[in-house]
């Protein structure tokens, strides 16, 4: 083999093993993808409060408390035109909005459910949570309530269907 063919053959090589490379890759991200589908998920399908209670401790917790009960003076706007982040309890509006809005302003962020002109200090999920992740996170924050608070949140998604 002179030098060209070598070339020419580490060549179709290195082609052969990026292929496999790449095929590799997708089916490691189409299994990963399914992983994070079914970690947000108990095994009646429902969403599991124990990995909500978890993800909530490890992603939310810093800010809207360990608790839940939000950060002081929650109400009261921060110099950069901002606001704290409120409680996920009864005290405060988390469950004055149905569903699809919570899902949204967590994967989202605060952003894309704010009105016009308002600044959000809401961070987006979407790069770090999986739907189901989510879903999980906000039965866990609903599990807190007192039955009428939830059953108020409740009938608002009843309402939109
Ligand atoms: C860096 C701080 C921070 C973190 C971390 C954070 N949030 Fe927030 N969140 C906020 C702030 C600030 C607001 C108030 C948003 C606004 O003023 O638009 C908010 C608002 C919300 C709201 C809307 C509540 C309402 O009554 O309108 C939801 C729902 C929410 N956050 C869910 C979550 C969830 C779930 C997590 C964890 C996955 C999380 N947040 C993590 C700061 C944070």
């Amino acid at each position: 083999m002179n030098r060209l063919q070598a070339r020419a053959r580490w060549k179709y090589y290195a082609g052969a093993g990026g292929t496999v490379a790449i095929i590799g890759l997708l089916v490691a991200l189409g299994s990963g993808s399914n992983d994070s589908f079914s970690r947000g998920r108990n095994a009646e399908g429902k969403p599991s409060l124990r990995l909500g209670q978890a993800l909530y401790g490890q992603h939310c917790a810093s800010c809207h408390g360990a608790n839940l009960e939000g950060q002081p003076n929650w109400r009261d706007g921060l110099p950069d035109g901002r606001y704290p982040a409120p409680p996920h309890d009864q005290t405060g509006h988390t469950w004055h909005h149905d569903d699809d809005f919570l899902f949204r302003t967590t994967k989202q962020g605060g952003q894309a459910t704010a009105p016009a002109g308002f600044l959000s200090g809401m961070p987006a999920f979407e790069a770090t949570l999986a739907d189901d992740e989510i879903w999980s996170i906000l039965a866990f924050i609903k599990s807190r309530w007192p039955a009428d608070i939830a059953a108020a949140q409740a009938s608002k998604n009843a309402r939109r269907r």
